[in-house]
């Protein structure tokens, strides 16, 4: 009988894609995807540490396997991802039912494991090479792709664990990025997002001089790809050159997702971010000049450690202020290794909670103003399949990245389809077709 392999995958995008490339090997292999994880002979947890709430829904799920091996000793589990790369070994220890640990950079260790018939180990090094291999992806949708084209990151910010568990910043040649994409635009694939930690300083590892708007030119030309998007960008790197490319290039959606962490100065500082939030407002009017309707979204974190009332009162005008599309917003969380452990005035968790939720009523406001704002509007939204939350529509994003949900053919999934919008609600659009 066929093996069946299941993979929970829990954090950011790279994750959800590297999840792709395990699935890549796990069918290469001879293994069909399982429905449910009851149903699996290998299971792998691809695991988040970015924050504590990270860390303890992966120990949750991690439990909730010991009863399904005691039930089917055959089972293997393994563990992949930033905790595998972080605790490696010591993972056997406390959870002696776990088989195997591989890291972000070691994903192809799987097939070796699987067939030597899985003896216990652990695979965490960084690879030097890792940015060179073409590993088999096996994609979750048929309309939007995640390419990834660069690995890492250079920049340790204070609080973040990311440089610790994907090492050192490595960026793909533009080559096979080009390769790739052209891949999947003949496969019929119309929409890729460009995956790096940090995709502004794209190139600089590599030996022929490539910066990221030029990758983007590059991209552009290639037929059938109707829309590009990218993330992360970091505001320091953000340059007008990229600014111009976008103006430019159709192709290049009108959303950006530019982390801004703090409006005040001082946070900012002791973050080592690398601006202030007068630069970094600069570049979003700048952006806002070049690409008037462009959508802007951030990050945020409340209660980093020496943040004050008026560091907060800052981050709270910049909202206003700013009047992002949407934010992503977390109470600040100690991470190991991270320079941030060692500051002073570390803030007590009962102010991080409430800023956070100050932070996120305002949003919501500011979201659904803007959403209202659409209504009546007509705009272009990429078809994407059935709703996940009301099976009787159709669901999409505009270039702006907002989900609109309308009553459609399921033939129209995969292409652009003008809608009229009807209804702005918090998280998505209602429209019909025009
Ligand atoms: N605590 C809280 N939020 C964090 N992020 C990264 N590290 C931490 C941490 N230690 C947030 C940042 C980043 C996003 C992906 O996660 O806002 O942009
Ligand atoms: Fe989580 Fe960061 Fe690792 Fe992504 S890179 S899985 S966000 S810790």
């Amino acid at each position: 009988m066929t093996k069946k392999f299941h993979i929970w995958t829990s954090g950011c995008q790279m994750n959800v894609h590297d999840s792709e490339k395990i699935a890549g090997i796990f069918s290469e292999i001879g293994y069909n995807e399982a429905g449910n994880s009851n149903d699996a002979d290998v299971i792998v947890l691809n695991t988040c540490s970015i924050r504590e709430k990270a860390e303890h829904k992966f120990y949750s799920e991690l439990g909730r396997l010991k009863k399904a091996k005691k039930h089917n000793p055959k089972l293997k589990i393994a563990v992949a991802g930033c905790i595998a790369k972080q605790k490696g070994e010591k993972l056997f220890k406390r959870f002696p039912y776990v088989d195997f640990v591989f890291g972000p950079d070691n994903i192809e260790s799987v097939q070796g494991w699987i067939s030597d018939n899985g003896p216990r180990t652990s695979v965490i090094g960084e690879d030097p090479d890792y940015h060179t291999k073409l590993l088999p992806v096996k994609r979750a949708g048929q309309v939007r792709a995640w390419v990834s084209i660069m690995y890492g990151c250079d920049n340790f910010c204070a609080y973040c664990v990311v440089p610790y568990t994907r090492g050192r910043e490595k960026s793909r040649a533009g080559h096979e990025i080009y390769k790739e994409v052209q891949s999947l635009a003949e496969q019929g694939f119309k929409e890729i997002t460009l995956l790096g930690q940090n995709v502004n300083s794209y190139g600089k590892n590599l030996s022929k001089s490539i910066d990221f708007p030029d990758l983007l030119y590059k991209l552009h030309e290639i037929n059938g790809i109707q829309r590009i998007r990218f993330v992360t960008s970091h505001p320091r790197d953000f340059s007008e050159k990229l600014i111009k490319s976008i103006k430019d290039l159709p192709t290049i959606c009108e959303h950006i997702h530019l982390p801004v962490q703090s409006a005040s100065d001082n946070i900012l500082n002791l973050m080592n971010r690398g601006y202030t939030y007068k630069e970094y407002k600069k570049k979003i009017d700048m952006l806002r000049d070049a690409v008037p309707d462009i959508a802007v979204t951030t990050d945020i974190i409340t209660g980093f450690p020496g943040e004050t009332d008026a560091d907060f009162q800052c981050t709270i005008n910049a909202l206003t202020d700013i009047g992002f599309d949407g934010i992503y917003a977390f109470k600040y969380s100690k991470r190991p290794d991270t320079k941030a452990l060692d500051l002073p005035d570390h803030v007590d968790d009962k102010v991080k909670s409430d800023r956070l939720a100050v932070i996120l009523k305002l949003q919501e406001s500011i979201t659904y103003r803007k959403n209202r704002a659409l209504e009546g509007k007509k705009m272009e939204i990429l078809v994407e399949g059935v709703s996940e939350t009301a099976s009787d529509k159709l669901t999409g994003r505009t270039r702006t990245n907002k989900i609109v949900n309308f009553y459609g053919d399921v033939s129209d999934v995969g292409k652009p389809v003008n809608i009229k919008i009807l209804e702005a609600k918090q998280h998505s659009l209602f429209g019909e077709k025009i």
